[in-house]
């Protein structure tokens, strides 16, 4: 079965080909970041514009890199919700009418389910059951997941998600939007001794977690070493970056670890922008190699968001004949 799938939740359209025996045939993505960068974030009018323009040359440019036409293809997924409206509007009418056309079943996928299930697409790819570490801008979740559709939460954020701490702190520190990606970068220039911040419900007995406290932490932590040292200087920047991504990690491995000791499960899965970040990317590997966990990441380019995982996500609803329904988006949606 050849799935197309179309991602346009946010400020990415992402499109791609799946085919149920040979793989991801090809894959195709334009990122919004410099359109939305001037205004300091996503202007969703903006967006909606912006895929309407893209997602027909995206998927023309799949069809070509994969060597064929829109008769080969078998049904088409698109990503239901959540996101923002008229971006996810764009999706599900190019989809919608893509299907009609060609007389193929359309699926609407979760966004979430699309990210919980990347790592499937990397090789070698976990088993079922797994903890899946769901780590992006929008959300942050520890999961049970038993099966394709079937996952349970074992605890998320309470306030920020992972993602948007890491914006939002970056913001705080001058930082050009998207801020996440730089402000890692900058922590790893960082000195990790020099500046301590709290690691929010870390010894908590349940897996829930929280953000937002750590930001008006690095608030209160610029504040106080402006009125020491003036103005803040690129060292200590740099340094102040890295004590937010030491606490930030230490809570998610953390919890992660706890997850997994809970459940009696052997496999971590890591999904979302933040999983893309290398210390907790290393600081989840040594955990796990310690205690003879396994530990699964989708392929770098697949972390953030993309249409290969709305098209296998798709072609996996599909294969369990349970499409997400018709024509529609769901701005607001809970996976579980
Ligand atoms: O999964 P994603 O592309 O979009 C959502 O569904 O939200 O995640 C985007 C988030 C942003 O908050 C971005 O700052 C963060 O992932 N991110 C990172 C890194 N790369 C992306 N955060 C920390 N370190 C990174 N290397
Ligand atoms: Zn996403």
């Amino acid at each position: 079965m050849l799935v197309l799938g179309i991602e346009t939740s946010c400020d990415e359209t992402g499109v791609a080909l799946y085919d149920t025996e040979a793989g991801l045939l090809a894959h195709q993505l334009h990122t919004q970041m410099a359109m939305h960068a001037r205004y300091g974030g996503v202007v969703p009018e903006l967006a909606s514009r912006d895929h309407i323009r893209r997602a027909i040359p995206l998927m023309e440019a799949c069809l070509a890199e994969a060597g064929r036409t829109l008769k080969d293809l078998d049904a088409v997924a698109y990503t239901r919700g959540p996101g923002l409206g008229g971006a996810l509007l764009v999706g599900a009418s190019v989809a919608n009418a893509l299907a009609f056309g060609l007389g193929i079943p359309v699926v609407g996928v979760h966004h979430l389910e699309g990210h919980l299930l990347s790592p499937l697409l990397a090789d070698p790819k976990p088993d079922f059951p797994f903890v899946a570490l769901l780590v992006s801008g929008g959300h942050t979740q520890l999961m049970a997941v038993h099966g394709i559709g079937q996952y349970e939460i074992l605890g998320e954020t309470l306030d920020d998600a992972a993602g948007e701490a890491f914006d939002k702190t970056a913001k705080l520190l001058g930082l050009p939007y998207p801020g996440g990606p730089m402000l890692s970068r900058l922590a790893e220039e960082g000195d990790p001794q020099r500046f301590t911040l709290p690691r929010p419900m870390l010894h908590a007995d349940s897996l829930d977690m929280s953000f937002s406290g750590l930001k008006t932490a690095v608030l209160t932590l610029v504040t106080q070493t402006q009125a020491t040292l003036g103005e803040i200087d690129e060292t200590t920047r740099k340094d102040i970056c890295r004590a937010f991504q030491e606490a930030i990690v230490e809570v998610l491995v953390t919890k992660s670890l706890k997850a997994l000791r809970q459940t009696g499960m052997k496999r971590l899965v890591v999904a979302g922008g933040v999983g893309a970040n290398k210390q907790l990317r290393a600081g989840l590997d040594t955990a796990a190699a310690r205690r003879g966990l396994e530990v699964f990441y989708p392929p770098l380019s697949l972390c953030t968001d993309n249409g290969a995982m709305i098209a296998y996500a798709g072609a996996m609803r599909l294969s369990q004949r349970s499409p997400a329904g018709s024509f529609g988006v769901a701005p607001r949606w809970d996976l579980t």
